[in-house]
């Protein structure tokens, strides 16, 4: 199939393109094979990575290009590879990152830059990073004005736009967005953050390096024709006449473009033809004349967005203008750049899309043409809509927009309100309104006409509020109309029965009309115009500035900020993760079936079968498992699972079988299309809430054997309450659980080997206990089972018990079928079997001083656990640890864990923790609010003290002088301007009344526990030296730690020659034949214990090397490294040692420290919200690395910031996870992180009980995004007071509880649903 040379042409029958130089030319496919599909099963080029399959991650975005004969150039551009389909490349140029450069050729600069610049941890996402930025420097350079040497001609603004369609877990986005803006002229190094590159030593950049190395080809093989093949069931009709034939001949038909409609809604069904739209002149073509501009329907989004751009600014025509920009927030760049205007149009008209681009032409009087059998007709945007579900049949051929704006009486504004302002997430509703007016006499504001258009607020289609229209037809704009057409808009815009936040979307259709028409009244007034004006611009700032400060430590090369190890690679696509190991022959894959229902007896699972799926090979169940075997799924620390629920299930999500099909593809669809037989007679009812749990008495115990794990009461509760002038008494609190959003889901490969043995590759945290799993599963013992893990794409916790599941039904079903099975579980089914993090009820009593003095506190929680133990018992240990941050006087709790049926939860990055110093933070905000008192002086005044830190933490507290909380928090106080900015941050909520600004300061205080972990540690003859250790890489920089500590033990020896040791130390994958006892990687502390196991071993070595190395050096005066290595070869000294790290039992436990100011924005309107900065310090002891550990900071707290903000991860009424897309499931993007971040490593100095004096950095600084969470609540409490101050009565109060995650919806119920209203009534008051 691969071909090198590029003489032959297609012929039109068989597909031609090429990837990355090679040359392709397929006769057979399946037409609903995606580039992705291909790229990783066909090709060597596993670059792509699927994240997502539904174009809302950018894992998998590539680089198309095509020479257009017509312009005579190249079009370069990027796509998401999931969900272009193969068969319409025909003629194109396909560049993957490894296209860009690798290990053989050199890397490319963008490769280079992301690693110096630190920007890759799991690297997972990078590779599409590095080509969604590509995209914009090769479009960019394009530009007569040659840039600076080593610069393109990007802005820094664009650069960092280029990326924000792309979503990373790991790193918070500060070091992608920098190592993007090094290639923008206008930005100054200097001003970037962390980076390995002294100033004008940025690896070179010169566009003419990039000139198009493919261009030749694509301009042979655009010469060939269309691609119209039988076997491929693929057409390309070039003419109207061609594609009417084609449509009217009964079949099966998909009529394609871009194919990105198949990201919404996944198509399960087979067609028997592929008609690609996109080479009929007529729905290709942009034309213009005097009434408007029409684009063809296969005219791609990104290209109406820039023709009309051009038409805007070329006429002065603001109408174009704002469409374009309106249109510049749907989707991203790579999904705009392939999806066309038409497909949108006609996923909104037929199957009810909530499009952006249907509102906007509605509202300026678009009109469409469509080509039915064979006639033509032209109709309304109105009747388009309106009309019947276009039959499949019809074809959209083009849209009219018509110019508007003759610079006089015509005014057009839109609005969407979304979880991300810049895009890539779909708007509760979108509105466009279009207005017709003239001055009156009296320098009033009279409507013509006005067309208001509102969309995606769950309608069947974009809709006109007439009646508000028809009111203000001829009317004269004043307050009170304007208060008459938000009473009349309120009761048009009226969402369907079932949609979610009904009441939030008419208070959006409020607040956009008012915005809409306020510019109509009274323009001078600055309460009205200026800050209105004001919500517009503050949603386009983007992440600007950072900075990072670190300070070096005593024990070189560890405490250097070098770069992750592999981080190039990982940018080129060349590191290798489970699902890119090459699939063995006859290797088979599976996919999942899960229950739907809480707790129902499973009678068995069969498929439909009028379209039964293709491809299964076998349907895996605990029936299969062998003799001497056992259904066992997953263990841990408390308790074993079950792999199937074949009997009856626990919980929705719980996994009944695992179908075995011949392509993964294949396998997915079957699972999806598996039908259970259910029946629930005579069960109980199943326990879906806490409250069911306590009725039912259905809980958890802590084990016997753990009895540490219960946590400790402190002092006497009854009387702190007695000491207490106030009482805040049973409040309650509920949070949520969150999604681990590992950008590479559950994944393994598990191959049969001789003698009853199997190697399993699998992405999992705890390799060993995937190897009990198996071998109890299999009847085998643990050593007839190797478990391989090289990397994880992320993982957060959730590759513990959910990975096992996998790993073990792979090898199961490669026992059972004596082939190799590999399993890469898709989005949908990871999100609904993964667990999370564990929700909970909190009610609690405070007493405290009129000072703010915390006298008492209790509080009763009730943990949904699910329904395995997994490892929850932690979690009531790991919460009271967080809520012990502060000195609260006493402290009681009664802590229940919930045994539900609901997914079991696990652990989640912070877990408990985040929770426990969330409650703090919730009930110290309380506080302040009744004492009237700033929540950072409630906070400051109940700092522990180091005799009330022993009081609550016992010998965790460790000495008084490692209690550094009061001067991190004095330094961050001055360090961010603190006092200063609140004054800043009053003035500005003096000054308006529709952005409201908070400001806060929160501590962390943070328990950890380190425990053992082995290491080994090998010197080869040639003086390399190998590493294995017994924890995982999965994106926290262990292995770079590992490495630097190697490096630091070994060169205690002192020889010459070894200043480049570090480039000789490899640390290894995990394989659990080679290294035993690895345990789990988790708690921050994996990296500190294996770099201490590592020591241990190097020690060993350099202490059986010394004498060699002493009698060498005297006898030849100085000494190298390879020459002692091989004379200790010769004489046989064992090179090899191995070590079990075990921290003392009084140095096991400590305390980390941190403090964070975060001052947020929000628009009361819509309840969006910005973070306009983050100021950090954290405590690492002495950090190992502080560019890993800068990382783990910044991408904690944004993950912090997902779950304070964004993160809602919902279940139906039977605990079926219902929010399980990207669609829905919303983590931060470059959007929502901090527009200005600056965080500071402290160097805390010698630390004796701590590796190296180091301390973690993985998980405490999650806990500081309460920081955000606490800022937004502060500006809620403004914009109440405003409320307040306007007469209402209700909703005002300061004293209220503002749910976790603060998503738009709940910030804009806190500030009020009916504020614009309440302003109005206080206008017209007499
Ligand atoms: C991740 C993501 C985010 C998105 N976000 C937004 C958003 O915020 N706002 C928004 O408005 N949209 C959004 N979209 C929708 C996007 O605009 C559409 O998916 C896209 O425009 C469809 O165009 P396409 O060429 O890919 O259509 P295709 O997927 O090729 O086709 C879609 C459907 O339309 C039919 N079809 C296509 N063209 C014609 C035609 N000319 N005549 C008849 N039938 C036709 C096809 O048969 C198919 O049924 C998003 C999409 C994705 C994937
Ligand atoms: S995998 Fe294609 S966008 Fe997520
Ligand atoms: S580095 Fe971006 S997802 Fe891991």
């Amino acid at each position: 199939m691969e071909k090198n040379d590029f003489a032959v042409a297609g012929d039109g029958s068989r597909l031609v393109f090429e990837v990355n130089g090679k040359r392709f030319e397929v006769e057979e496919v399946d037409p609903s094979t995606t580039l992705l599909d291909f790229l990783r099963s066909a090709t060597p080029f596993k670059s792509v990575k699927l994240g997502c399959g539904e174009g809302g991650c950018g894992a998998c975005v590539v680089v198309l290009s095509r020479f257009n004969p017509v312009l005579n150039q190249t079009e370069i551009f990027s796509v998401s590879s999931c969900l272009t389909l193969l068969c319409s490349l025909n003629g194109f140029s396909i560049t993957t990152t490894e296209g860009l450069g690798n290990t053989k050729h050199g890397f490319h600069p963008i490769h280079q830059r992301f690693a110096g610049f630190h920007a890759s941890q799991c690297g997972f996402c990078t590779p599409g990073f590095c080509m969604s930025f590509f995209s914009a420097l090769a479009n960019a350079d394009t530009s007569a004005q040659p840039p600076p040497s080593g610069f393109s001609n990007l802005t820094a603004s664009q650069a960092q736009t280029a990326v924000t369609g792309n979503l990373c877990r790991c790193t918070g986005y500060r070091p992608i967005a920098d190592a993007c803006k090094s290639f923008a002229a206008d930005a100054d190094i200097e001003d970037l953050g962390m980076n390995v590159f002294a100033k004008g030593e940025l690896p070179p950049y010169d566009p003419e390096d990039d000139v198009w190395p493919y261009v030749r080809v694509c301009k042979q093989e655009c010469s060939s024709t269309v691609l119209n093949s039988e076997s491929l069931s693929w057409f390309t009709p070039v003419s109207l006449e061609e594609l009417s034939s084609l449509v009217a001949d009964g079949a099966r038909n998909k009529l394609v473009v871009g194919n990105t409609g198949t990201g919404y809604y996944k198509e399960a069904e087979r067609y028997d033809k592929y008609i690609d739209l996109r080479y009929i002149p007529e729905l290709l073509m942009v034309t213009k004349d005097e009434s408007g501009i029409e684009f063809g329907a296969a005219f791609p989004i990104s290209r109406v967005i820039s023709s009309l751009k051009e038409e805007g600014e070329g006429k002065s025509d603001l109408v174009l203008t704002k469409i374009a920009q309106h249109m510049e927030r749907v989707a991203s760049i790579f999904i705009r750049n392939s999806a066309s205007i038409g497909g949108n149009l006609v996923m909104a008209q037929r199957r009810s899309f909530p499009s952006d681009i249907a509102t906007l032409l509605l509202a300026v009087g678009s009109t469409v043409a469509l080509l039915r059998g064979r006639t033509q007709e032209r109709i309304t945007m109105d009747e388009f809509l309106y009309g019947p579900p276009l039959a499949p049949t019809d074809v959209l051929l083009s849209v009219h927009i018509p110019f508007l704006d003759s610079g006089s009486r015509v005014c057009f504004e839109s609005y969407r309100a979304a979880p991300r302002p810049l895009g890539n997430a779909l708007p509760y509703l979108n509105a466009a309104f279009l207005a017709d007016v003239s001055f009156t006499e009296s320098g009033g504001v009279s409507f013509n006409y006005a067309r208001l258009a509102f969309g995606a607020y769950g309608t069947d289609h974009a809709t006109r509020a007439r009646e508000v229209e028809e009111y203000l037809a001829g009317k004269t704009l004043t307050v009170e109309v304007l208060d008459e057409a938000v009473r009349i808009v309120k009761l048009s815009v009226e969402p369907k029965d079932g949609t979610t936040h009904p009441a939030y979307r008419k208070s959006l259709a409020v607040s956009f009309l008012f915005s809409f028409l306020t510019t109509f009244i009274d323009v001078s007034s600055p309460t009205f115009f200026g800050s209105l004006s004001e919500v517009a611009a503050a949603s386009n700032e983007e992440t600007d500035t950072a900075k990072q400060l670190v300070e070096s430590s005593d024990y070189y090369p560890v405490g250097e900020p070098i770069p992750k190890v592999e981080a190039i690679i990982q940018a080129s696509g060349e590191a290798v993760y489970v699902d890119d190991i090459p699939s063995p022959p006859r290797c088979l894959h599976g996919a999942l079936v899960y229950s739907t229902k809480p707790l129902a007896r499973v009678k068995g699972v069969s498929f439909e079968a009028v379209q039964e799926p293709s491809g299964i090979v076998d349907v895996i169940s605990a029936k299969v498992i062998p003799q001497g075997g056992q259904n066992f799924g997953a263990t841990a620390l408390f308790g074993s699972e079950y792999l199937f629920a074949d009997d009856t299930t626990a919980s929705a999500g719980d996994i009944i079988a695992f179908v075995v099909a011949r392509s993964q593809k294949e396998a997915n669809v079957a699972a999806r299309m598996a039908q259970v037989d259910y029946d629930t007679q005579g069960l109980d009812p199943p326990i879906l809430t806490v409250e069911e749990a306590v009725e039912n008495s259905s809980f958890f115990d802590t084990p016997f054997y753990e009895p540490h794990l219960k946590p400790e009461m402190v002092g006497d509760f009854s009387k702190g309450m007695a000491e207490a002038d106030h009482k805040i008494l049973s409040q309650e609190i509920t949070l949520g659980s969150q999604y681990y959003f590992y950008m590479e889901t559950q994944t393994a490969l598990a191959i049969p080997d001789e003698d009853n043995c199997m190697v399993v590759y699998s992405s999992v945290q705890s390799p060993e206990y995937v190897q009990i799993a198996i071998a109890r599963c299999l009847g085998v013992s643990e050593h007839n089972v190797r478990v391989i893990t090289r990397r994880l794409g992320g993982a957060f916790g959730g590759k513990c018990q959910r990975a096992m599941k996998v790993a073990t039904a792979c090898a199961l079903a490669a026992q059972k079928l004596r082939r190799p099975v590999r399993s890469y579980i898709d989005r949908n089914a990871d999100m609904i079997i993964a667990g999370g993090r564990h929700p909970m009820k909190i009610t609690y009593t405070v007493g405290f001083k009129e000072s703010g003095k915390l006298t008492a506190l209790h509080v009763d929680i009730l943990i949904d656990a699910g329904f395995f133990i997994d490892v929850s018992p932690f979690i009531p240990y790991m919460l009271v640890a967080g809520l012990k941050k502060y000195d609260w006087g006493a402290l009681s709790f009664d802590i229940k864990l919930c045994k539900t049926n609901n997914t079991s939860k696990s652990m989640m990055r912070a877990p408990g923790d985040v929770q426990g110093n969330f409650i703090a933070e919730a009930i110290v905000e309380r506080v302040a609010s009744l004492l009237s008192m700033e929540a950072s002086s409630v906070r400051e005044i109940n700092f522990h003290t180091s005799e009330s830190l022993k009081l609550f933490y016992a010998e965790a507290a460790g000495e008084a002088s490692e209690y550094t909380l009061p001067r991190i928090w004095d330094d961050l106080i001055r360090s961010s301007c603190y006092m200063e900015r609140t004054v800043a941050v009053e003035q500005f909520n003096r000054s308006n009344i529709w952005r409201k600004r908070g400001i806060s300061c929160v501590p962390v205080v943070y328990k950890v526990t380190v425990s053992g972990k082995p290491g080994k540690v090998s010197i080869l003859n040639d003086g390399s030296v190998v590493v294995e250790v017994g924890g995982i890489e999965m994106g926290q920089g262990m292995y770079t730690k590992v490495k630097q500590a190697t490096t630091y033990a070994l060169s205690l020896i002192k020889c010459d020659g070894m200043d480049n040791l570090i480039e000789k130390v490899r640390v290894v994958q995990s394989d659990t034949l080679s290294l035993v006892q690895g345990g789990l990687t988790g708690g921050s502390t994996t990296s500190e214990a294996c770099c201490a196991a590592v020591i241990q071993c190097s020690t060993l070595l350099v202490e059986r090397l010394s004498p060699l190395a002493t009698t060498l050096k005297d006898e030849q005066g100085s000494l190298e490294w390879n020459d002692l290595i091989r004379e200790a070869h010769k004489q046989s000294i064992n090179l090899a040692a191995n070590s079990y790290f075990l921290p003392e039992s009084t140095s096991k436990q400590y305390l980390n420290y941190g403090a964070a100011v975060s001052e947020v924005e929000i628009c009361v309107l819509t309840g969006e919200k910005s973070i306009l900065r983050t100021d950090i310090i954290y405590d690492c002891g002495q950090s190992l690395n502080p560019a890993v550990d800068m990382g783990q900071i910044e991408g904690s707290f944004t993950q912090g910031v997902g779950f304070f903000m964004l993160e809602e991860y919902l279940t139906n009424e039977e605990g079926l996870v219902t929010t399980n897309s990207t669609w829905d499931y919303k983590i931060p993007s470059l959007d929502n992180v901090p527009k200005e971040f600056n965080a500071k490593v402290l160097h805390t100095g010698h630390l004796p009980d701590r590796v190296l004096s180091s301390k973690a950095s993985g998980e405490p600084p999650l806990v500081l995004a309460a920081s955000v969470y606490c800022g937004i609540r502060a500006a809620v409490v403004e914009a109440r007071k405003q409320l307040k101050g306007w007469g209402a009565t209700q909703g005002t109060d300061a004293d209220f509880q503002l749910d976790v995650p603060a998503t738009l919806p709940v910030v804009k119920q806190h500030c009020g649903l009916d504020y614009v209203e309440a302003y109005l009534r206080n206008l017209l008051a007499p």
